[in-house]
């Protein structure tokens, strides 16, 4: 795990940002692994700046997303089918079938199609403050692959955020699981504030503690990249 530590939240999209670039200008069949949530809002807008730039193709790049909430339409503005296109997609000229979210329906087969497309080349994360990634909540087994959760009451409480009550907040997502994100090749995660300093702490301390799902990543047999902005490195110290 290589930890890099920036000013701001912008630095580390943009240093993210011009690192995927750079990786989808060597390999236009990429395969992506696409996290929601605030955290990699900068790197979106990084990748759409550098691509449209120097003219980047997407249209033979591979998405999948780590995960969605159940029963939000694609036109519902907190699905992460909506954020993706408003973030990302709609920019750049992806081919809308080349784009995967976990749902009831394909769940079961969701590891299989990453599989199928030669694997996840780059994975982006997040975390939540209580350490989990995509919904991969504290105490999930290490071994599952995309499945469905019931949220707990602490991201359900973190995510709220974003919507206009916390009674809109769905109570369940489907995720890809732990096991499938370790199988990225390699993995680059994102934790700005100091709210997220406790589990990123946690994490870095090098082994697997089930009370903290991102810990998992010391076990990753791929690169991980850990970028946190000085404030959250502030409350890790
Ligand atoms: C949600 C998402 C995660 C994300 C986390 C952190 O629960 N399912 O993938 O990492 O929130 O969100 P944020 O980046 O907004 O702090």
């Amino acid at each position: 795990m290589e930890l890099y530590v920036l000013r701001s939240k912008e630095e580390i999209g943009l240093e993210i940002g011009r690192r995927i670039v750079e990786r989808v200008k060597q390999n236009p069949y990429i395969v992506l692994g696409l996290a929601t949530g605030s955290s990699p809002l900068f790197t979106y807008e990084a990748i759409v700046k550098y691509s449209l730039a120097e003219n980047v193709s997407y249209k033979n790049v591979t998405t999948f997303n780590l995960d969605e909430y159940v029963g939000l339409e694609e036109t519902n503005k907190q699905s992460y089918r909506y954020f993706m296109n408003e973030n990302l997609f709609k920019y750049l000229d992806f081919k809308k079938e080349s784009h995967h979210f976990p749902s009831i329906e394909n769940m079961s087969n969701y590891d299989e199609e990453i599989k199928n497309s030669g694997g996840i080349d780059i994975q982006l994360l997040g975390i939540g403050s209580n350490g989990h990634i995509a919904f991969n909540e504290p105490f999930t087994n290490i071994d599952e692959k995309t499945h469905i959760v019931e949220l707990t009451e602490n991201t359900i409480k973190d995510n709220s955020r974003f919507f206009k009550s916390i009674n809109e907040v769905p109570t369940k997502a489907i995720t890809m699981g732990l096991n499938t994100i370790l199988q990225s090749k390699e993995i680059f995660l994102i934790a700005t504030g100091k709210n997220k300093s406790m589990a990123v702490k946690k994490m870095l301390e090098g082994k697997y503690d089930p009370s903290c799902p991102a810990s998992c990543l010391n076990l990753a047999k791929c690169k991980v990249h850990v970028y946190i902005d000085d404030e959250c490195y502030e409350g890790i110290k």
